[in-house]
């Protein structure tokens, strides 16, 4: 389908069929949907998932490979001694962890595969950790796989090596313990190439969610990974491809978010708002990976890597952005609205737009986040600064593979619409993009 040296989005055949995908017509046509075999929640979720892999492997087979950051490293440790004293496990750690994944690190955990010979990988961590696990799995399994042909509905065959993919999520955002995409670069090519390897197969078998595991991330990284995860939930509910199962995951995400971040932010030993948290992005991780994230994603992916901004400030930042330009073509908006608390009785669409905006805008104010880039402090840009990078940062965007999704087709002009407004976020602009 493609060759080396493209990744399946950048085929024109596929930027077609993935164009008229996102129109209504298309909704629930294709709506294939994954999630993990098991996933543990609850006070006891960490006891009941070292008593499941206890007795899903034989003496023989309690090998384990722990991925984590270096910071975490002895939270890795930690958990293999833990996992070792109460089942007999012996594990390794591979804990050279890199944002996006470069193909050349991965290949060093393979290396210790190939050794150690792991029957589970568990990965401890954020979205680069799930990703590192992923990628280790998939180029442990298949060496020698083409990372730029690998697109759902591809099947290679893993799990002859590793039986299981477990994902125990350290912060409350990526969703990646319930996803089927691993970011990889592939430093294979020239130069090396930011590519979403997306498969079924990816999909962890067990995620853990335990709040131990979160409780000690700082009020601002709650509040990035939380603003990752409300822009993953509205902004696949946004979309006009997406069905009845997304849909629920999505809207309660959005409802546990809103009742619980700012508890989860101001409190960070508010275990029941640290649980809440870790279920809603679990939810929203099944609800967007069912069908794919908002163009806020795409925006946010090409200012961050410009401006070097956090995942979760990125696409929080243009997520009113994206939610009005797309709410011309689609009327989900309405009932996003009533979840922030709009009336939306007897109004026309424009003013539940513009409350819901409103109302956005305060919550994101009320976790003592951006809401715009002329508000962000890390790192402080001054428009001047700003308008220099958007021609680039339009030709980034524009190459995503999200804006295939977007419910209102997107144009060049129009992204870089989108980011003017994006620098200060004004209603009055915001609703501009929604009437023209
Ligand atoms: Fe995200």
């Amino acid at each position: 389908m493609t060759d080396k040296n493209h990744a399946w989005y950048e085929d024109p055949a596929v930027e077609y069929l993935y164009l008229a995908s996102s129109t209504k017509n298309m909704r629930g046509y294709h709506a294939p949907i994954v999630n993990p075999k098991i996933t543990f929640t609850g006070t006891n979720s960490f006891i009941d998932f070292a008593n499941f892999i206890g007795n899903y492997f034989g003496p023989n087979d309690k090998r384990l490979l722990i991925v984590v950051d270096k910071e975490l490293r002895q939270m890795g440790e930690k958990t293999g001694n833990r996992l070792s004293e109460m089942k007999g496990f012996n594990y390794k750690i591979f804990d050279n962890v890199l944002s996006d994944a470069p193909k050349n690190t991965l290949m060093e955990g393979v290396k210790i595969c190939s050794e150690f010979v792991p029957k589970a990988i568990i990965a401890i961590g954020g979205g680069s950790t799930m990703d590192t696990a992923k990628g280790i799995f998939l180029l442990y399994e298949k060496p020698n796989v083409n990372l730029n042909n690998l697109i759902i509905p591809s099947y290679l065959g893993l799990r002859k090596k590793i039986d299981l993919l477990i994902a125990i999520p350290t912060t409350s955002g990526t969703g990646s313990e319930a996803t089927t995409t691993s970011v990889i670069t592939d430093t294979d090519r020239n130069p090396p190439k930011k590519t979403a390897v997306t498969l079924y197969e990816l999909c962890p078998d067990i995620a853990v969610l335990h709040y131990d595991f979160v409780k000690s991330m700082p009020s601002e990284l709650t509040a990035g990974t939380g603003m990752d995860a409300l822009s993953h939930a509205l902004g696949a509910y946004m979309l006009t491809m997406s069905n009845v199962y997304t849909d629920m995951h999505n809207l309660k995400a959005i409802e546990l978010i809103l009742e619980y971040l700012p508890r989860a932010v101001k409190r960070g030993n508010d275990m029941e708002a640290r649980e809440k948290m870790l279920l809603a992005a679990y939810i929203a991780g099944v609800g967007f990976s069912n069908v794919v994230t908002s163009f806020d994603h795409g925006l946010g992916h090409s200012f961050g890597a410009i401006f070097h901004v956090h995942h979760g400030a990125a696409v929080g930042i243009f997520l009113p952005t994206a939610i009005a330009f797309q709410a011309k073509n689609s009327n989900r908006f309405i009932d996003i609205a009533q979840l922030f608390d709009v009336d939306i009785r007897e109004k026309p669409k424009n003013i539940i737009l513009k409350e819901l905006l409103g109302n956005l805008r305060r919550f994101v104010q009320s976790i003592g986040f951006p809401t715009s880039v002329k508000e962000l402090e890390k790192p402080q840009i001054s428009y001047e600064k700003y308008s220099k990078e958007i021609d680039q940062m339009v030709k980034y965007a524009y190459k995503d593979v999200t804006r295939l999704f977007s419910a209102r087709r997107v144009t060049m002009s129009q992204v870089h619409r989108l980011f003017e407004v994006g620098y200060e976020n004004k209603i009055e602009n915001l609703l501009d993009l929604y009437y023209h």
